[in-house]
C-alpha cells in the first residue's frame, strides 16, 4: 500500500471539531428523509476509496460487527450508519462503488483521506482521495440527473435509483475538513500558527461552495471533524492529547460556527445544525472508563510504540 495510515485511519488522537448544517423547515416538521445524501472522508466512507482506488481495509477492520472487512475505516459502523438506520434505511451505498449498489434511499460520496479544498499530492502518489469535495459533488449531479433517466427503464432498474422528489426532500450531511488541517500539519510543512491562519480560508472554501451549489430548498446537516495523529515532540493537555493542534482545530470550529450562522441568514428556507464533535470526542479520551475503554490514546491494532501506531509501517 503507498498510502500513508496516517490521515485516512484518522480515529487517534484527540483533537477534532464538527460541525454540522441541517433539513428544511418542511422535513423538519416530520422528520421524514426519504433519503440521504453524504460528502465526507473517512469518518463517513461506506466504501468509496477501496472501491475507487482499491485501497481496502484489511482485518481486523469491519472483523466485530460485519465480519469481514466492507470498506470502512473503523470496525463497527459509522454516525452515518446509525444515521440511515434511524431513518429506517439501509446503509448507503458508497456512490464509487460498481458493485451490489443500491442507491433508493441515497448514495455516499464520501471517500477517506478526502479534502475540502484540491490537495496537492493526491493518490495513489500522494496522500490525499482525488475525489475532494468539489469532485463529491459534481458525482452527486451525474446521479441527479442520470438517476432519473434509469428510472425510466422501469422494474429493477427502477427500485436501484431515488425518485426525483427525494432530492429536495433528503438530508444532506457533511462530514469533511479534518482532512485540510493534516495536510498543512503532515505534508505541507507548516508550522502550527500557519495551519491556524489557513483555517479562515478552508471555512471561506466551505461556505462559498454551500452558496455556489445549495439549491435553498435543501437541507444539510455538516460535519467537519479533524483529529490529531502523533507529533512526539507537541506538548500535551492534561490528558495527553496534543495542545496545540486542538486549539486550532478549536478556532477551526469557531469559524465554522460563524459562517453557519451567516449561511442561516443567506438560506431562510433552509434549516443548518451543527454539530460539535469536537466536545463528544474529547470527552472519548477524557472519560475513557465511561464509553469503556482502557487505552485511548493507543490505537488498537497498529506497529508498536508507545500509541501501537507507525506512521512508516505498511
Ligand atoms: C433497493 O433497496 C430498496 C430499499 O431497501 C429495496 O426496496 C429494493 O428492492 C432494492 N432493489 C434491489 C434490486 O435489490
Ligand atoms: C519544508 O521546509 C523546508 C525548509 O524550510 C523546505 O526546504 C521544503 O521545501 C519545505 N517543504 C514543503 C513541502 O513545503
Ligand atoms: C488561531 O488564530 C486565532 C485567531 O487569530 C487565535 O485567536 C488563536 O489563538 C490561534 N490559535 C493558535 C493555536 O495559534
Ligand atoms: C516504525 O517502522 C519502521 C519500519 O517498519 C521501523 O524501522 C521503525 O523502527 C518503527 N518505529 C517505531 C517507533 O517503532
Amino acid at each position: 500500500m503507498e498510502y500513508s495510515p496516517k490521515v485516512i485511519i484518522s480515529l487517534f488522537c484527540c483533537y477534532m471539531l464538527i460541525l454540522h448544517i441541517t433539513s428544511s423547515t418542511l422535513a423538519l416538521k416530520d422528520c421524514e428523509f426519504p433519503a440521504i445524501f453524504n460528502f465526507g472522508d473517512s469518518n463517513s466512507d461506506t466504501g468509496g476509496l477501496a472501491a475507487s482506488l482499491l485501497l481496502t481495509p484489511t482485518t481486523p477492520y469491519g472483523e466485530t460487527y460485519f465480519h469481514m472487512p466492507v470498506g470502512r475505516l473503523s470496525d463497527g459502523r459509522l454516525i452515518i450508519d446509525f444515521l440511515a438506520k434511524s431513518l429506517g434505511h439501509p446503509y448507503l451505498s458508497a456512490y464509487l462503488d460498481s458493485l451490489g449498489t443500491n442507491f433508493s434511499h441515497g448514495a455516499n460520496f464520501a471517500t477517506a483521506a478526502s479534502t475540502i479544498r484540491l490537495p496537492d499530492l493526491i493518490l495513489p502518489a500522494g496522500q490525499f482521495s482525488p475525489f475532494y469535495l468539489d469532485i463529491q459533488y459534481m458525482q452527486f449531479l451525474q446521479l441527479k440527473s442520470r438517476s432519473q433517466l434509469i428510472r425510466h427503464r422501469g422494474e429493477v432498474f427502477a427500485s436501484l435509483m431515488p425518485k426525483e422528489e427525494y432530492f429536495s426532500k433528503a438530508l444532506y450531511t457533511f462530514d469533511i475538513g479534518q482532512n485540510d488541517l493534516s495536510e498543512g500539519f503532515t505534508r505541507g510543512n507548516m508550522t502550527i500558527q500557519e495551519v491556524n491562519a489557513s483555517v479562515t480560508d478552508i471555512i471561506t472554501g466551505f461556505s462559498t461552495y454551500i452558496k455556489m451549489n445549495m439549491d435553498p430548498q435543501y437541507g444539510a446537516i455538516c460535519c467537519l471533524p479533524y483529529i490529531v495523529a502523533d507529533f512526539p515532540s507537541a506538548q500535551k493537555d492534561e490528558i495527553g492529547c496534543a495542545k496545540a493542534y486542538n486549539e486550532v482545530a478549536q478556532h477551526f470550529n469557531h469559524e465554522l460556527k460563524l459562517a453557519i450562522v451567516q449561511l442561516r441568514k443567506d438560506f431562510p428556507l433552509a434549516a443548518f445544525t451543527n454539530v460539535d464533535v469536537y466536545y463528544v470526542k474529547y470527552s472519548l479520551f477524557k472519560e475513557p472508563e465511561k464509553y469503556g475503554f482502557e487505552l485511548p490514546l493507543v490505537a488498537c491494532c497498529g506497529y508498536g510504540g508507545k500509541y501501537n501506531y507507525n506512521n512508516t509501517a505498511r
